[in-house]
Parts: structure tokens; C-alpha cells; sequence
């Protein structure tokens, strides 16, 4: 027996690693800039190695049941506070068949109501649609609201005797706000945001001042696939080596790091600036040097990128990465560890949210299910930038929304290296919902670390979607 197998048999699940690697917290001690707690810690569980149905992804009931019992029982990021920032400003979400108003009503509150009018259900405000209310009117009959939500007017009111105009205020879900976003639930009894959240990302989220970025870029496209495979996309850095080989070279794909915290959040730490175990002995530290992209490579052209003896690329490119920010962004990153400034963080926020804290890869995403086809789900890119220390906060980034045919590098403001990145990682979800659906096997089959965030997120569904 070859000692990799020797090894594999004398380990219990998911305790193997990419061998003779070192891991991502061994990576990130060698730096020179030290990271702060949320990025040295480590909380991995085992599972389980079952198979994950396949009905999830392919069946139209089982989209139905996502509805009743998932959808309409999570905390969902809505918009951004910066979306509505005066009295009167409000922005539609929408879930499928479900649509919300949400609204500030005063400087420090904000209110989402069922976007929905209480005579013969119009909608009140068109989907995807955002500005400023005095009223929500009716565009049918006319009735109206006030932006608190309670009934303006009710025409003809004397045809209505049994209308009580007190008690025909706009009902009304759930909302609270974390780090500059505004988080809805339809759900009364759901525990507190904080609470679903759980304590330990609690204090992660609170550390990284995501209040203080604003959306620079916000490109949306549909995408040919139920919406928890386009998520799960996302989930790890296993297929790097396949689908983005020009990442790899400077990429730690096999040897990232992955956590799980609570039911609702998961993330990975994938380092930058060091070769993939893949590539492991073909290629120098000039060579990850020279192939090293990030999202807004832009930053880097120009730059002296000829490593002295003895220098790491991992290095060269924190230190560049971080004067380039720190003027690109009018701030101080002297003291930001050079892990956040180059590394992918990337949390899921259960059910439809990535967020990626780091600097060099600022991004949130958002994913939602076509209203009326299980096959097809909404992705949504947004760029969080810090604000400006001087002058104005800038307004958020209008969507550009993409056709199905168009790549990610024709929205204007992408990179082209990371517009490459999400078009290889979503070309691959047409061919793998029509395999699921052509397989005649009934279930994914898991890696026990590498796609702990895949089990974990739909352990979490299973949940919801059984009612518990
Ligand atoms: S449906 Fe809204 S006023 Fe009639
Ligand atoms: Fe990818």
C-alpha cells in the first residue's frame, strides 16, 4: 500500500488534508503584516458522507416547498442602507412569487411591507424598482398609503362601510439592519437576526466595517440553473484547477481552508500569491509573481515586478496591494494584515448571500430563484468599496443587467480577469443541471472538506424545507 493510501485508511472522515502542504493558517503565519483573530482560527466539523439528493435541484415541487417553508422563514439581505438613505426612500426586493416595499419611515427606522395593495392586490410598486414615496398609491383604483404604512385613503369611501381604515394598514415583514445591510424575514417567529447569525460571525462581521463601503459596481444576469447549484458554485476552491487554470499558479486551491459556524454561515479562506499544491515544483516565485491576477488587476499595471533573491511573490504582492488600496481607497491599510488585503474570504450567509470581506476581492453576492422556473436563478455581483475618507459617500452603483448570452467582462467597471473568472464558473451550471437531470444516479457525492460549505448549506435547507 503507497503511504497516501496508508494514510486514508488509519484517518477518520474528514480529517485528511491536501498532503505535504502547508495549510492555510501555516501560510498566513508567515506573513509579515499578522491577521487578526477571525482570520487565524480554524472551526471545521465532519458531516457525514452521505449523498445530497438530486431532487433539489431538479424538481418543481421541491421549489414550491423552498417557498413555503425556507424563503419564507430566513433573513434575506434586501438592499443596502445606502439604497434608501432619506425619509420617503424605498426599494422593492422581490422572491419569486413574494414582493416587499422597503422603506425608511424615519432616520433611524425602516420598514418593509408586502408589496401588494389591500382592495384587488395590485402591485404598489413595480418589481426591481427603487426612488422616493410620499405615498404608495395604487395605480389601479387609486386607494393610498402612507409611507409608514398606515391607510391613506380608500376612494368612493362610502362604497366600503366595511372597510376599517385603521386596521387596512400595509401588513408588514420583519427588519434589521447589520453592517450598512437591511435584512427582511417573513417570518414572526424567526429568532433575532443576531441570533441566526450566531456569535462567532457576529464578531467577524463586526469587525470588518462593511457599514463603511459602498456598492461601486452592481452587474446582474440569469443564470441556466436552480439556484442552489449557481450557489454552490461558489463554495470552493476545488474546481479552480479545472475551470480557472490561469488562477491557479497563484492560487492555494487544494489547501484552502474551510468553516462552518452555526447553521446559517460558512466561509473559506483560499491564500493568493502561492502556487496550487497542483502545480506544486513547475513553476518559480517570479512565475506566481508574473500570473497573478486578482479582481481589479487594473491596480497593478505599471508596478516593478521583479522579485529580489530571497522575496515571495505572496509578499511582493501584499505590500503592492496595499499601497495601491490605500491610494485607490484615500485610506490608511497600514495596519490591515496582509492576509485581508490579498486573500479570498468568502462567507455564505444562509440562504442567499456571499460576502467577501477582503480587500483585494470586495464583493457581496445575491441569489435568488426565477419566480416561475426552478432551473434558472438570478446572480448578482455587487463590488463593496471603501468610502472615501474625503468628500461625499458616493451614491450605489445602478445595476447593469446582463442578457443571458453576454459575458461578465461587457458590464462596464469589471475587470476583465475576473469577468473570465465568473463566466468559466457559470458556463459549467447549464451542463451540470441538465446532467442532473439526465443522471441515473439520485445524489451528489461530497469531497468530506473540500465541500463541507455544500453539506453544510443544504443540511441547512433540508431543515427548513421539512418544516423544522
Ligand atoms: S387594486 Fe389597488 S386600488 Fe384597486
Ligand atoms: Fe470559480
Amino acid at each position: 500500500m503507497s503511504d497516501q493510501v496508508l494514510e486514508k485508511t488509519s484517518q477518520k472522515g474528514g480529517e485528511a488534508r491536501c498532503p505535504g502542504e502547508p495549510t492555510t493558517q501555516e501560510i498566513i503565519a508567515n506573513d509579515k503584516v499578522k491577521a487578526p483573530g477571525w482570520v487565524c482560527s480554524e472551526n471545521y466539523e465532519f458531516m457525514g458522507d452521505e449523498d445530497i439528493s438530486s431532487d433539489r435541484y431538479i424538481r418543481a415541487d421541491y421549489a414550491q416547498k423552498e417557498y413555503d417553508n425556507l424563503w419564507a422563514r430566513t433573513w434575506q439581505f434586501a438592499c443596502r442602507e445606502e439604497h434608501i438613505p432619506e425619509v420617503g426612500d424605498y426599494y422593492v426586493y422581490d422572491l419569486g412569487r413574494y414582493s416587499f416595499i422597503v422603506t425608511r419611515v424615519a432616520d433611524d427606522k425602516i420598514q418593509a411591507y408586502y408589496n401588494a395593495c389591500l382592495h384587488r392586490g395590485t402591485k404598489l410598486r413595480p418589481s426591481n424598482s427603487e426612488g422616493y414615496a410620499e405615498e404608495f398609491k395604487c395605480p389601479f383604483h387609486g386607494w393610498s398609503w402612507n409611507i409608514d404604512g398606515s391607510n391613506k385613503d380608500v376612494i368612493c369611501e362610502w362604497d366600503f362601510p366595511h372597510v376599517e381604515k385603521e386596521k387596512f394598514g400595509l401588513p408588514q415583514v420583519r427588519v434589521e439592519t447589520l453592517a450598512g445591510f437591511v435584512f427582511i424575514n417573513m417570518d414572526a417567529n424567526a429568532p433575532s437576526l443576531e441570533e441566526y447569525m450566531g456569535p462567532e460571525f457576529m464578531a467577524h462581521i463586526n469587525s470588518w466595517g462593511l457599514e463603511n463601503r459602498y456598492i461601486a459596481l452592481h452587474v446582474t444576469k440569469m443564470i441556466p440553473a436552480n439556484w442552489k447549484l449557481n450557489m454552490e458554485a461558489f463554495m470552493e476552491a476545488y474546481h479552480v484547477i479545472e475551470t480557472h487554470p490561469q488562477v491557479a499558479v497563484s492560487n492555494g486551491d487544494a489547501n484552502s481552508q474551510y468553516d462552518t459556524y452555526g447553521e446559517h454561515v460558512n466561509r473559506f479562506i483560499s491564500t493568493l500569491g502561492v502556487i496550487s499544491p497542483h502545480l506544486r515544483g513547475q513553476y518559480t516565485e517570479q512565475d506566481i509573481l508574473d500570473q497573478f491576477t486578482v479582481g481589479d488587476s487594473s491596480v497593478l499595471a505599471g508596478a516593478d515586478r521583479k522579485l529580489a533573491e530571497g522575496e515571495t511573490a505572496r509578499q511582493r504582492m501584499a505590500d503592492m496591494l496595499r499601497s495601491m488600496f490605500s491610494a485607490a481607497a484615500d485610506a490608511d491599510l497600514s495596519g490591515v494584515s496582509d492576509s485581508e488585503i490579498l486573500d479570498c474570504f468568502s462567507y455564505t450567509l444562509f440562504p442567499n448571500t456571499f460576502l467577501f470581506p477582503g480587500i483585494s476581492l470586495p464583493m457581496v453576492y445575491r441569489f435568488r430563484p426565477h419566480p416561475t422556473d426552478h432551473r434558472q436563478s438570478l446572480y448578482e455581483v455587487f463590488f463593496l468599496r471603501p468610502v472615501p475618507q474625503t468628500g461625499p459617500r458616493p451614491d450605489p452603483a445602478s445595476p447593469i443587467h446582463l442578457e443571458p448570452h453576454q459575458s461578465f467582462k461587457e458590464a462596464e467597471g469589471m475587470d476583465p480577469g475576473f469577468g473570465d473568472i465568473l463566466d468559466q464558473d457559470t458556463e459549467n451550471l447549464l451542463l451540470q443541471q441538465q446532467g442532473l437531470e439526465a443522471s441515473a444516479k439520485p445524489g451528489i457525492t461530497l469531497g468530506n472538506y473540500q465541500e463541507i460549505r455544500i453539506r453544510h448549506f443544504e443540511y441547512a435547507v433540508d431543515k427548513y424545507v421539512a418544516g423544522k
